[in-house]
């Protein structure tokens, strides 16, 4: 069981609440004049990848007030408890294992007794020659043809974390053409498939539940469209593939389970793209570069284990973001690439992170009287700079950001690399130093403009500063690098979920809308109409049938 702490009621917390009032009072440009050794204080390394947090509105006491916190809610406990494989979703009763999908060690991993090792490694081996086989043009389509596209049609979990990687991982890219279709709407279907040669391609069905009614809904129409091609029932086998833990469901949708690659309860579906979900990354990028990453992300969680709080990088993330949700009240986090590759990176963990601590109902089943999970949010840089980045610099609210950025580009053309980089560090620096009202003046008369000129510009022009920010360089983004970025972030919301005392590894919250929609969907056959909800759903539905 889990460790149930109300943290707003711990020492720590009351000893923060103080704490708060002087460092708020503090500029994070007087932290850095104070104290010339602070880089080398709030850093740390993870191999080639350099986690820098001093940018943020802290102090040493800090530090050691938020790691007292992390103690007093136990969370030396609950980490020991998940990598156990002890049954901490506790609602649903399963253990939390994503981490056994990728352990490298002849160690046995215990779920009910049994030994989850030998599964892994048997559906691993399978993805392994399969994705070999499909490269390679061993694999042949119904007409004897080679595999050229590959189309995964999943939603949610099932999605988003290979979208994710096998953006970031493009350059490493195999023969094979790897699309995504998630989204219900016919149009993403139709879209994907429309250009697409039915003898050599090949789907592959992502549902843990093998239920979702997106999920199933496009598996269909991929079907029909397979079929409606001159295909026989029997060359089915030859295009699906299904990645799911559920054996019957798929039997059923008319895949031949030798052709299915089954994973486990223990695996949440936002934390799925480890296991057989995965086999979209092994087609598009190679089965060694997804072995790799799941190497790097075994290094980040033997890191996670095995270091004291204070250089635990996702316990470090985890605390900061629980210093400005808590005391700041901070209501969002930016997640910022300086790598087009990751391009799906804040968007993968919207879901990861949202769907983990979006809950205002604690470990003990009472409402909580503080604020959980952020919202997550962001684009590449230096895209959003030219967007979004004014609210960040002089807007009303604080947006702690996360900077991420490779010092080696896989397309080091010209400058390119130096003028994005030079964009990754200025912003970070202009972020904590603003522009004070002696440097707009200085600026402004340099440009020859007048006293009243200037009176009237410069309190638009001047940046408090003072806006915290983490920048991450890695060496290159490399499927290890990637896997170790991708677990720091797991378990960073592992850690905030054990403080907030919520349980992170279920998602109740999603449910209602399901319901309600299989419940309208009868509704919208025929033209009578609707009077069972509400009057602006029924008003809703009844202009959408007499429109359509
Ligand atoms: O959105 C809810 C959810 O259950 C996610 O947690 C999950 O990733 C997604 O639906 C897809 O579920 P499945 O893999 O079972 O189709």
């Amino acid at each position: 069981m889990l460790p149930r702490v109300d943290f707003t009621t711990t020492q720590a917390f009351s000893y923060l609440a103080d704490h708060y009032i002087s460092i708020n009072e503090k500029n994070l440009k007087e932290l850095f004049q104070e104290d010339p050794q602070r880089f080398e204080k709030f850093s740390l390394y993870l191999k080639d990848i350099l986690f820098d947090y001093s940018k943020n509105r802290i102090d040493e006491q800090t530090m050691a007030l938020l790691v007292q916190l992390a103690r007093e809610c136990k969370l030396e406990d609950a980490i020991k408890a998940m990598f156990d494989g002890e049954k901490i979703n506790e609602t649903e009763g399963r253990q939390v294992l994503h981490t056994a999908l990728r352990n490298q060690l002849d160690k046995a991993i215990l779920v009910d007794g049994e030994d989850v090792m030998p599964s892994v490694r048997e559906v691993l081996q399978r993805m392994k020659s399969f994705s070999q086989r499909v490269i390679s043009g061993e694999w042949k389509g119904y007409s004897g043809k080679e595999i050229t596209d590959v189309v995964n049609i999943g939603i949610g979990g099932s999605d988003l974390g290979p979208v994710m990687v096998t953006e970031a991982l493009k350059s490493y890219k195999t023969r094979l053409n790897v699309h995504f279709v998630s989204n219900v709407d016919g149009t993403h279907i139709a879209e994907t498939i429309k250009d697409l040669n039915p003898e050599t391609t090949l789907f592959l069905i992502a549902s843990k539940t093998f239920t979702t009614q997106e999920t199933m809904a496009n598996a269909n129409t991929a079907k029909e469209w397979f079929l409606k091609s001159g295909a026989k029932d029997a060359d089915v086998a030859k295009h699906f593939a299904a990645l799911s833990t559920n054996d019957k469901g798929v039997s059923a949708f008319g895949i031949d389970t030798a052709n299915m690659f089954g994973f486990w309860d223990w695996v949440g579906g936002r934390y799925s793209l480890w296991s057989a979900i995965g086999l979209s990354i092994c087609l598009s990028v190679g089965y060694d570069n997804f072995e790799a990453l799941l190497k790097g992300a075994y290094e980040a969680d033997e890191h996670f284990k095995n270091t004291p709080f204070e250089e635990n990088i996702p316990v470090v993330m985890a605390l900061l973001g629980i210093w400005y949700n808590n005391f700041f009240e901070a209501e969002s986090h930016a997640i910022l690439p300086y790598d087009q590759y990751l391009h799906r990176f804040a968007a993968y963990f919207q879901q990861g992170d949202m769907e983990s601590n979006g809950k205002y109902i604690d470990r003990n089943g009472k409402r909580v009287d503080y604020q959980t999970g952020p919202v997550i949010w962001g684009e590449p840089g230096t895209n959003g700079q030219h967007a979004f980045y004014q609210l960040i610099h002089q807007g009303t609210k604080l947006i702690p950001c996360d900077f991420i950025a490779p010092a080696i580009s896989h397309n080091p053309i010209g400058n390119h690399h130096q003028l994005l980089l030079s964009n990754f560090f200025a912003q970070t620096e202009a972020l904590m130093n603003g522009k004070s009202e002696e440097e707009v003046v200085a600026e402004l008369e340099k440009a020859g403009k007048s006293k009243e000129e200037i009176d009237r510009l410069k309190p638009f022009k001047v940046f408090e500063g003072n806006r915290p920010t983490n920048s991450f360089l890695l060496k290159e983004i490399t499927p290890e690098s990637l896997g170790s970025l991708i677990a720091l972030y797991e378990h960073k919301i592992f850690v905030q979920g054990i403080i907030w005392n919520i349980f992170s590894f279920d998602q109740w919250g999603v449910e209602l809308g399901k319901q309600l929609a299989n419940q309208i969907l009868p509704e919208l056959k025929g033209n009578e109409n609707i009077e069972s909800h509400d009057s602006s759903t029924n008003g809703l539905i009844n202009q959408y049938k007499n429109w359509r």
